[in-house]
């Protein structure tokens, strides 16, 4: 991938430390652009990221970075990425996915960057769905940082563009306690993962396609104030997909589903990549036997 009109720009990644962000990072420094990270975290700068340290809860150091940075454009990607629905997760959601995007829309607005794109979630209420509540602290949280986008875009015609990004895995996931990494890393040492009953299903995206999706909201004209899905559009049953890795890395082993209480109040939802394909003329290209392929093998 190389996208030529990022070449030169100055763009900031928040969560650039993370899973999605260190992808996204890597990649936009291939098409040219200076790439600044923020990290809570002392990070040494190199030839390819100018690290910052600081936390996006603080509207003063918000302040400072975007003063200090200018960015063309922003990506905000920082964020607690925890859908457990008990109530300590409630502040960290509030602090690290509302209180960061309204303080960098605030503080982006005086400098009017060329655009930001916010990381929107699958996990947010959909108008339309059989459950309209969110269904968990992050739900809430990413749904109204979506709507303070819209608002920003509405009432100060303030640039961005929300990715509403679905179940992203590959190779570079930070939290091994998740679905595929413990499902890969417990089989391999030949034990039994316990599981909840698999029966969700989910929209599951490789990394590589999510970086170029979001590259592509930053870069084609037109749809600022949008929400726009970037996912496969195809739905697999969690139990298939635990069973396709395990048979992947050790047929010999049965995974136990039911081991695990489902959480309340699951959602189906998947993209809708026909519209997106019109919209912003990108599609995800990696299929999940491959890309679980690249997960693996990176794991183990
Ligand atoms: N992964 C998925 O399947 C998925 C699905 C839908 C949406 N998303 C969204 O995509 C984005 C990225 O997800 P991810 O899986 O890449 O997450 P991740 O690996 O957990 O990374 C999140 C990063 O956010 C940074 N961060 C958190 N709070 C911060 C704060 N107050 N100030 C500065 N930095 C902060 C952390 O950096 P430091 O610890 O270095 O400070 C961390 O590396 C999130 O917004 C998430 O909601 C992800």
């Amino acid at each position: 991938m190389h996208f030529s009109e990022l070449n030169n720009s100055d763009i900031l990644v928040t969560g650039a430390s993370g899973f999605i962000g260190s992808a996204l990072s890597a990649e936009l420094v291939k098409s040219g652009a200076r790439v600044h990270g923020i990290s809570r975290n002392f990070k040494e700068s190199n030839g390819n990221i100018q690290w910052h340290q600081g936390d996006l809860t603080d509207l003063s150091y918000v302040d400072q970075l975007i003063e200090s940075v200018r960015p063309d454009y922003v990506f905000h990607l920082a964020g607690h990425v925890v859908g457990r629905r008990d109530v300590q997760q409630v502040m960290p959601s509030f602090n690290n996915n509302l209180l960061t995007t309204v303080h960098l829309l605030v503080s982006l607005d005086k400098y009017k960057c060329k655009r930001m794109i916010l990381a929107g979630s699958l996990e947010e209420p959909v108008f339309g769905d059989n459950v309209f509540e969110p269904s968990s602290p992050y739900a809430v949280s990413k749904f109204a940082a979506s709507n303070y986008c819209k608002m920003f875009h509405q009432l100060y015609q303030f640039p961005v563009t929300i990715a509403k990004v679905f179940m992203v895995y590959g190779p570079g996931v930070r939290d091994l306690k998740k679905l595929l990494p413990y499902v890969i890393l417990t089989t391999a040492n030949g034990n039994v993962p316990e599981l909840t009953s698999g029966t969700r299903k989910l929209d599951w995206i490789y990394i590589d396609d999510i970086v170029s999706g979001l590259i592509h909201l930053a870069i084609v004209p037109g749809i600022e104030g949008q929400t726009i899905d970037i996912g496969t559009g195809k739905l697999t049953l969690t139990r298939d997909v635990v069973e396709l890795t395990v048979k992947l890395v050790n047929p010999d082993i049965k995974p136990h589903f039911g081991a695990v209480e489902d959480r309340v109040m699951e959602q189906v939802r998947r993209a809708n990549s026909q519209e997106t394909l019109e919209k912003i003329s990108w599609k995800a290209k990696i299929d999940l036997e491959s890309g679980l392929k690249k997960l693996i093998n990176s794991l183990v």
